[in-house]
C-alpha cells in the first residue's frame, strides 16, 4: 500500500484574524486544527503527520493534540510558511512515497478531495485542490491600476492539500521556498506535472474574522459539529 505522511503547518500567527492562533480556535466544538486533521487520520494510507507549531505551542503542545493519534507528531515550525513546511518534512519518515501538506487552517476538507489527491500523487503527478475562479480576476500595478483581464476559464484557486510524489517534493524544497506562497509553485519549477483537483470551493482558508463564520456554518451543514 502506498505510504503517506502529511506536513502540516500550523505556526502561523493569524495576524489577518487579529493575532488569533487560528490552529486552536474552536469550531462547531472542536479545534480548528483536528478539524484539519481528521480526514487524513481516516486514510489508512496516512502513516505519519507532523504539525508545525510556533515555538511556544510546540514547547507547550496541547494535550488533546498529543493524545489525538500515534502517527502524529510535533516540530517547531519556522518565519515563515514555506519554512514551516520544509520543517515537518524533514522530521518525516524517510521511507514515503507520497506526502501530502495541508494547512492547519483549512478545517474543511473533505475526505473524498483527501483521497483522490493522495490516488494523482501515487500515481506519480503532483495534485493541488483548489476550484474554478468564480469571480472575474484582474491583475494590477502597485497603486491597484488593471493591467490585465486574464480569461477566467482557465483560472483556479489554488487550496490545500497538495500532494507529491515524496522525491519530488523534498527535491523542490531542496531548491529553496523563500517567495513561494505553495507548494506547487516549487514542484512545478522543477518540472513536476501537478493537475487541480476540485474541491467544490467549500474548503475555505480561515483567514479574515468572516471566514469563522462561513467555515463554522459549513460544518454544522455538513452534521459536523456539537
Ligand atoms: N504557517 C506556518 N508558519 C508560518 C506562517 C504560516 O506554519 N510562519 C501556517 C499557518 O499556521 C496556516 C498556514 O500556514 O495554517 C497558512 O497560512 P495563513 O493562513 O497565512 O496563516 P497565518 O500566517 O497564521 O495568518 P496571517 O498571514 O494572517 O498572519
Ligand atoms: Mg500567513
Amino acid at each position: 500500500m502506498t505510504r503517506v505522511g502529511v506536513a502540516v503547518p500550523a505556526a502561523g500567527s493569524g495576524r489577518r484574524m487579529g493575532g488569533v492562533r487560528k490552529p486552536f480556535l474552536e469550531l462547531a466544538g472542536r479545534p480548528v486544527l483536528e478539524h484539519a486533521l481528521r480526514p487524513f487520520l481516516a486514510d489508512e494510507r496516512v502513516v505519519a503527520v507532523v504539525v508545525a507549531l510556533s515555538t511556544a505551542d510546540s514547547d507547550d503542545p496541547p494535550a488533546w493534540l498529543t493524545a489525538l493519534d500515534p502517527r502524529v507528531g510535533i516540530v517547531e515550525g519556522g518565519q515563515s510558511r514555506g519554512a514551516s513546511v520544509a520543517r515537518a518534512i524533514d522530521a518525516l519518515p524517510h521511507d514515503l512515497d507520497v506526502i501530502a501538506v495541508h494547512d492547519a487552517a483549512r478545517p474543511l476538507v473533505s475526505p473524498e478531495t483527501v483521497a483522490a489527491c493522495i490516488d494523482v500523487a501515487a500515481a506519480g503527478d503532483g495534485a493541488v485542490a483548489g476550484c474554478p475562479a468564480v469571480d472575474t480576476m484582474k491583475t494590477v500595478d502597485a497603486e491597484g491600476w488593471i493591467d490585465a483581464t486574464p480569461a477566467r476559464a482557465r483560472l483556479w484557486h489554488a487550496h490545500t492539500p497538495q500532494v507529491f510524489p515524496a522525491d519530488a517534493l523534498r527535491r523542490a524544497y531542496a531548491s529553496g521556498h523563500e517567495d513561494a506562497t505553495d507548494d506547487a509553485a516549487l514542484a512545478e519549477a522543477i518540472g513536476v506535472r501537478v493537475r487541480m483537483i476540485d474541491d467544490g470551493g467549500v474548503n475555505p482558508k480561515v483567514t479574515r474574522p468572516h471566514d469563522v463564520v462561513v467555515a463554522e456554518a459549513l460544518l454544522r451543514a455538513r452534521g459536523d459539529g456539537a
